[in-house]
């Protein structure tokens, strides 16, 4: 069981000074599983500490793959890989162990993964997993909550999906690179951690076309090299701690950052009245006196990410007059509502749009985190709520931030993380 630490935040200081961004969780959780396509040793640095690559590195350790974690270099050794099963209990924890499915199913022929559960905003479908796979030849058998999939080989295809998915787009890429023939997928995801994961197969001697588009074209080869790689930046990390910072007021630099990553977000931060400046990997954000109440309506990249939905809708909690938040890639992650309710935020909820009407000053309470930016958003409202502010749960941050209570402290935020033995 996950400790259930919490975090005290004093509201109402400033955020000043440097920060450097860990890499990004949503390229290791790719990377990680794609090391199973080869046999040897792979090296990912600047592979961030979290909870989530943890669990992954478990669920690969169950597999037979050694793996070693220190600092920020991981290192995979998948020369002697001894079962191809993700069982319930760890994908329960973490919905993006079913990424070990296509590398299972392409290299080794058979896979056995527990269907993901919901999370925590609601249902979570891996349709269009299955149906790619099947496109590709697979066999896919659901028993007891598990896919089991078989293939002898599996058989280029030309695949369109319906909704832009990471996830899917991902496990079909993994699953095409040892396939024969010839595979198309239309409509593919374009988040950066899709591009990285496309040149990281590359690496390991895949034949792909179209990285960075969403229209990709594989070659089959059949057999791949391990590789090494350097994981991209946290981009949804990088665009919390602007949030943060244009809500508690200050000047912050992000170090280590990819600026072309967060265009959208960026945008939309000069147009609350925050001065934006960004270097080669730098980002320098200057909070305004007064903030402007700006829409956000999430879209797929490159448009404003629906990871970043949570965090805007703390910021514009405080900013003076009406603002819209709308979430088009789920319709429900409005988990954080109630809990910035709870601080005196106004918001109303229809459908998959927030309307929020700023306040002059929300008030410290005691809050429960529900999912991973849920709790970002809590914790960027409790560094400008009055008074103290106790965000329960922080199992949830710790899945995709990395120290971040040290990180907002050095920055001059009053948090201090409280074990739960303590209390
Ligand atoms: C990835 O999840 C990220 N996780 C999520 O970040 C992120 O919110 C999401 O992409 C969207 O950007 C990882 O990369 C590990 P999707 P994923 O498949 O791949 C629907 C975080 O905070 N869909 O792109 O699971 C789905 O319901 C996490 O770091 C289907 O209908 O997301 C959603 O509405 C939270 N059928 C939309 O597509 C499917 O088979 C996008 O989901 C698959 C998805």
């Amino acid at each position: 069981m996950p400790s259930l630490d919490k975090f005290i935040i004093r509201g109402g200081n400033r955020l000043d000074g440097t920060v450097t961004i860990s890499g990004a969780k949503n390229a290791s959780l790719a990377l990680m599983p794609a090391a199973l396509l080869a046999s040897g040793v792979t090296r990912l640095e600047n592979t961030p500490r979290l909870r989530d690559i943890s669990t992954m590195s478990a669920l690969l350790e169950r597999m037979g793959v050694v793996v070693r974690h220190p600092g920020t270099s991981l290192e995979l050794d998948t020369s002697n890989i001894t079962s191809y099963e993700a069982p319930y209990e760890m994908v329960k924890k973490m919905r993006a162990s079913f990424y070990v499915l296509g590398p299972l199913v392409g290299r080794f022929g058979q896979a056995r993964v527990s269907y993901p559960g919901g999370c925590a905003w609601g249902p979570r479908p891996v349709d269009l997993h299955l149906k790619a796979l099947e496109a590709l030849g697979a066999d896919i058998q659901i028993e007891a909550g598990y896919v089991v999939a078989s293939a002898k080989r599996l058989r280029g295809a030309d695949i369109t999906f319906d909704v832009s998915s990471v996830g899917a787009t991902g496990n079909t890429l993994m699953a095409a690179v040892l396939a024969d023939g010839t595979t198309v997928i239309r409509n593919a995801a374009t988040e950066p951690e899709i591009t990285q994961l496309a040149a990281f197969l590359v690496r390991m001697g895949a034949r792909i076309d179209g990285i960075g588009t969403n229209l990709l074209t594989v070659e089959g080869v059949d057999e791949l090299q391990s590789a090494n790689d350097t994981n991209i930046p946290d981009r949804i990390e990088a665009g919390t701690f602007l949030a943060a910072t244009a809500a508690a007021g200050g000047r912050i630099t992000l170090e280590h950052v990819e600026p072309q990553h967060l265009t959208a977000v960026l945008g939309k931060f000069r147009e609350a009245g925050c001065t934006v400046l960004t270097g080669e990997d730098s980002i320098t954000l200057e909070s305004p006196e007064r903030l402007s109440p700006v829409d956000v309506t999430t879209a797929i990249y490159p448009g404003f990410p629906t990871d970043m939905q949570a965090q805007w809708m703390a910021l514009m909690a405080v900013a003076p007059g009406t603002s819209v938040v709308t979430d088009t890639v789920y319709l429900d992650r409005f988990n954080h509502v109630p809990e910035l309710q709870r601080l005196g935020a106004r918001i109303e909820v229809n459908r998959n749009a927030a309307v929020i009407r700023g306040v002059e000053r929300l008030t410290g309470a005691t809050v429960m985190s529900t999912d991973l930016r849920a709790s970002a958003s809590l914790i960027i409202a409790g560094l400008i709520a009055d008074g103290s502010t106790e965000v329960l749960r922080v199992y949830h941050i710790d899945r995709g931030y990395e120290a971040i209570e040290l990180k907002l402290r050095n920055l001059g935020a009053d948090i201090q993380r409280v074990d739960s033995e303590d209390y």
